[in-house]
């Protein structure tokens, strides 16, 4: 499975002296103490308990913290029951802060809307009796196609009040990803919208939900439709309704009824090593436990005076858990805001800042290095003194663009924390703590207090500090997934058979000489482009299914500002015009079968593929090819001329 040894990534990282301790003024106010290290060291299990019973409300305690029997099927908090809508607005009413701001929405075109716990509490109950006038019940699934507008979050909210398991398709995805992701979790009920505003324009949504429904999702009987931007759409009478029209007749009020702790929350799809996404399962009591827990201690959240502002689209987990579950649990004033860092300038995101006054801003190395190339002059023109905290997830963030983002947008003052974790982990795993941790620019740094991690050989032995090897969990966690949607032997194999009785991530880790973590990237076939998990197998699936292509590899090739870039090697079917355009058509083609984040930023037509004996393509070697380097070891190559070939050719590949 592994094509790479994690010690690949090991030469890019200096040797990183820099340290930046704990600022004492930040530390005396700080959430987070190292107390917490030594409460799980002493309980893991009872500090979990610990924590599930102080950041929410139940409404039956549980009475066993972890069942471990059934492994690696996890169940925590098992005969606990709570409501995760109710912990995540009504409570916050209940206890006397209904006035706070839970949203302060920012649309592209500059359109704003301010969002109480009051006002989202009543949103929400009103949603949850639309979803159930629509015949939609506990357990059920409901697909969510939404841009990042306040009604995606109250849609969330309402599948959980009344317990159907919610799947979030990211708007990005075309209309045949969300037709196979609608047949997986044979839902019942679709909500879109007319469309959404990107880079200054209106896009559609409601036409990718008509052609997935009309090509084969016919599990769903309603499609509810916001409407965002006004445009014409096509209607089918009977089957589709206006959210409006919807929310405007439904009662004012529902009573959120106790779900178990295990109640499924959502599914949502990422890519793995193999060609269908995989649907993977989180459940209520143990995932917003945790995602509650990091979100304060992570972010030092201050929910009184915060404001908090992750940039993610809640069609990835990070939209999960650090827009909506995480933040709302805690009773957080956050920022939404809809469209692209450049529109209409490339201050957009600093003036956000200074006109809502963040304090925490969570984003990714992607957007950093984007930052960094757009010139430090364009945030100078921004007040952003109200920074105090700033946040990165998605991939590695690079020693330099750590120092850019602390002195550029921190003020050389902010402390900057650096998070792990996964769609599968469901909340953050291993990152410092503000005000205890010691910072290193490039290091995710320690796991979190309750969370168990090693590094380990090839063998599966503990490696030494400063050795390359594969990160894995050694011990269950509450935001675990709980498996992958109807495939429970998928589950095992992918995650729990690499070592015995250890959670296989998936990434390559090395622990520094004073045992601190840093991340050397996948080591399997899977992609980070833009901080977004791409499969190498699904995109040369997509190629391959157009007429003119009869073998496709892809590599992600290292870049700049994105971290990977696609890039595809095509052989095509004999008698195919190759035409000057076969590049565009080709990128067309994986877009329409996947989505825009998936088209290939270098496609190259080649006669052959680097291929073994045993006819397995050699990705490592067109990596090389595409990322320019010499290229390594040809031994094993059935034709050792096909690589001279290929290299030549690369000046004339197709670029967008
Ligand atoms: O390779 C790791 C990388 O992103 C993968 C998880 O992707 P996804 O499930 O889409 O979730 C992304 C947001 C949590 C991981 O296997 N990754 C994520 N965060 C980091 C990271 N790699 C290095 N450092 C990080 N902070």
């Amino acid at each position: 499975m592994a094509t790479d040894t994690p010690a690949a990534g090991l030469s890019n990282l200096a040797q990183e002296d820099r340290r930046f301790p704990p600022d004492p003024a930040f530390a005396a106010q700080a959430v987070a103490s190292s107390a917490l290290y030594e409460q799980a060291r002493a309980d893991r299990l009872g500090f979990w308990a610990q924590q599930a019973r102080s950041l929410l409300d139940w409404s039956r305690d549980f009475t066993t913290t972890l069942d471990w029997d059934d492994a690696p099927f996890a169940k925590w908090f098992e005969d606990g029951q709570l409501n995760v809508a109710y912990n995540c607005a009504d409570r916050h009413v209940a206890a006397g802060n209904g006035e706070r701001v839970a949203i302060h929405f920012e649309g592209e075109p500059g359109d704003t809307r301010t969002i109480t716990y009051a006002e989202l509490t009543a949103l929400v109950k009103k949603c949850a009796n639309v979803l159930l006038s629509l015949g939609v019940r506990k357990g059920d699934r409901v697909a969510i196609y939404l841009p990042m507008i306040p009604e995606a979050v109250v849609a969330m909210l309402a599948c959980a009040r009344i317990g159907a398991a919610h799947s979030v398709v990211f708007g990005g995805f075309s209309a045949d990803a969300l037709r196979s992701r609608i047949q997986d979790a044979e839902a019942s009920l679709v909500i879109t919208s007319d469309g959404g505003y990107r880079r200054g324009k209106a896009t559609a949504l409601k036409p990718a939900v008509d052609t997935a429904l009309a090509s084969g999702a016919d599990t769903v009987s309603n499609v509810l439709v916001v409407r965002r931007t006004g445009q014409d759409v096509e209607w089918t009478p009977g089957r589709d309704l206006w959210w409006h029209e919807a929310m405007e007749q439904a009662d004012d009020e529902h009573v959120a009824e106790p779900m178990d702790a295990e109640q499924p929350l959502f599914i949502l799809y990422t890519s793995g090593t193999t060609g269908n996404p995989k649907g993977i399962l989180h459940t209520s009591g143990g995932y917003l436990t945790q995602v509650a827990f990091t979100h304060r201690n992570v972010f030092d959240l201050h929910p009184q005076t915060d404001v908090y502002w992750c940039t993610a689209d809640v069609g990835w987990v990070t939209g999960h858990s650090y827009v909506v579950y995480g933040p709302l649990a805690n009773g957080a004033t956050q920022v939404i805001y809809e469209g692209t860092p450049e529109t209409p300038h490339q201050g957009r995101w600093w003036e956000i800042v200074a006109k809502f006054g963040v304090t925490i801003l969570y984003t990714a190395p992607t957007a950093i290095r984007t930052f960094m190339k757009w010139g430090e002059q364009i945030p100078a023109q921004h007040d952003l003194s109200s920074l105090r905290l700033l946040g990165s997830v998605g991939e590695s963030i690079n020693p330099e663009a750590w120092m850019w983002y602390r002195r550029v947008i921190g003020a050389d003052r902010t402390p900057i924390v650096d998070t792990w974790w996964q769609t599968e982990t469901g909340a953050i795993m291993v990152s410092p703590l503000p005000g205890v941790t010691t910072t290193k620019p490039g290091s995710a740094q320690v796991p979190l207090p309750g969370i168990s991690v090693d590094v380990l050989s090839d063998a599966g032995e503990p490696v030494p500090n400063e050795q390359a090897g594969y990160l894995v969990l050694t011990e269950p966690w509450p935001a675990m997934l709980r498996g992958i949607w109807g495939d429970p032997d998928r589950y095992k194999e992918t995650y729990w058979s690499r070592f015995e009785h250890r959670y296989f991530a998936g990434d390559g880790a090395k622990r520094d000489e004073d045992g601190d973590i840093w991340l050397l990237g996948r080591v399997d076939d899977v992609m980070n482009v833009s901080g977004h998990r791409l499969s190498t197998i699904e995109i040369e699936s997509a190629l391959v299914s157009h007429p003119k292509v009869a073998e496709a590899a892809v590599v992600g090739a290292a870049d700049e500002t994105t971290g990977q870039a696609v890039c595809a090697f095509v052989i095509l079917r004999s008698g195919a015009q190759e035409g000057p355009d076969i590049g565009t058509e080709l990128r067309e083609h994986v877009a329409n079968q996947i989505g825009g984040i998936a088209k290939p930023r270098k496609i190259l037509v080649v006669a052959e593929l680097p291929k073994t004996r045993s006819g397995k393509i050699m990705r490592r070697l067109l990596r090389d090819v595409a990322e320019k380097r010499h290229i390594g070891d040809v031994t094993t190559l059935a034709d050792s001329s096909v690589m001279d070939l290929i290299a030549s050719g690369l000046d004339s590949a197709s670029q967008e």
